[in-house]
């Protein structure tokens, strides 16, 4: 049996949840699912963030879905690093998957780009890099202050997310990955990769390669994001890449990732880019599209294709009749997709 730990977080996490959970019921019926308190509210309540015996019990599970966590009135970093990004590391989560598509009946903001001809996905580095919390600071306050962040790159890491990027480009039609550092300033780093992406390729005759830096990828997700197909990436580079990725896809409403472990060795997790949106938390508001296209990757992931293919499907009909700049209804977008997979099915 299937063993899915939900997170629901804080604010919309959890109204997003319930929606995501509506269709994992229909999608993946006979699933086991364990709710899990953890975020602001736990934190507020009892100070705990992520109890060791909770991670234990979390790592028994086949996958994570996760809402959001974060609320204005915890500390920067706590939760960030506490929670998210403990899991992603203890767990092993090494790429940290992000697909941009822009649906037919979404708006993005680019007037030359029609619907449909964005399908991108990021593969950003999830272990590593500047996420790793190496540095530290020296005479906090005082005019001397000192702080330091550095970068660690492995050439096992790098290579290993490199490869995977390509594997995932042989499964598409395009087959053409997209390597983004910033090799002419950071030279240290960016030669590693710069050399790993090269090797890798040698084994990848059937795909193509482009190099870019991070600056001109920027430039060019906004000019002409219909020309990228896998863009491999390391942990800063691929946060801010993904960002605007989804701008001009339509939003963050939109928005799945996993943060997956290709090895099976700890379950992967899986969920919308967003945060916990304060602004609009209790309203029934917010679109759950982002939380349901994190579970169909949660199914692709564990095997289960053909439900992860109906999920995308409902979620293509259910955007196709959308009418841009209309407001939504949590749960009606829940129960309308989760109608449509069990129709598909
Ligand atoms: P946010 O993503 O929560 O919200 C940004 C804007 O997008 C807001 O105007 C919000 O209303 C809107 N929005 C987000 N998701 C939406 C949806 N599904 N439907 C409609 N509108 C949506 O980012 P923000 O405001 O910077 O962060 C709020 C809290 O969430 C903070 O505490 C932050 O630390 C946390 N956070 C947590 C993340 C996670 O758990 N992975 C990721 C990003 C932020
Ligand atoms: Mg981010």
């Amino acid at each position: 049996m299937t063993r899915i730990a939900v997170i629901p977080g804080d604010g919309i996490g959890t109204e997003v949840i319930t929606e995501a959970r509506k269709v994992l019921d229909v999608a993946l019926p006979g699933h086991e699912a364990t709710e899990y308190d953890l975020g602001a509210a736990r934190y507020h309540r009892t100070g705990e963030i992520l109890p060791g015996s909770v991670q234990d019990e979390i790592d028994g599970h086949d996958a994570i879905l996760l809402g959001a966590v974060g609320d204005p009135t915890v500390p920067p970093g706590v939760l960030e690093r506490g929670l998210l990004l403990k899991l992603r590391f203890d767990f092993d989560q090494y790429v940290n998957l992000r697909p941009s598509r822009l649906w037919p009946g979404t708006n993005g903001p680019l007037a030359d780009v029609k619907p449909g001809e964005i399908d991108l996905v990021v593969v950003r580095e999830g272990t590593e890099g500047l996420y790793a919390g190496a540095g530290g600071s020296l005479h906090r306050g005082s005019p001397a202050e000192i702080a330091t962040e550095e970068s660690l790159n492995t050439r096992y890491g790098t290579e290993r997310v490199i490869r995977d990027a390509f594997q995932r480009a042989l499964r598409r039609d395009r087959r053409h990955v997209t390597c983004v550092h910033k090799a002419n300033v950071l030279s240290h780093a960016g030669d590693l990769w710069r050399r790993c992406f090269e090797e890798v390729a040698a084994e990848f005759p059937d795909v193509t390669t482009e190099y870019q830096h991070v600056d001109a990828a920027a430039m060019y997700l906004v000019t002409r994001p219909q020309d990228f197909d896998v863009i491999v990436t390391d942990n800063l580079f691929g946060d801010i890449l993904t960002d605007i990725a989804a701008a001009v896809t339509g939003g963050i409403g939109l928005a799945a990732s996993g943060c997956v472990n290709p090895d099976h060795s700890h379950p992967s997790m899986f969920e919308p880019v967003h945060g916990s949106a304060p602004d609009i938390a209790g309203r029934g508001v917010a679109d759950p599209v982002a939380a349901i296209l994190s579970t169909s990757m949660l199914l692709e992931h564990l095997g289960h294709g053909e439900a992860a293919t109906a999920v995308g499907r409902a979620v293509a009909d259910e955007l196709a009749g959308r009418t841009p700049g209309e407001s939504r209804n949590t749960s009606a977008v829940g129960d309308r997709v989760a109608a449509r997979v069990s129709e598909l099915l």
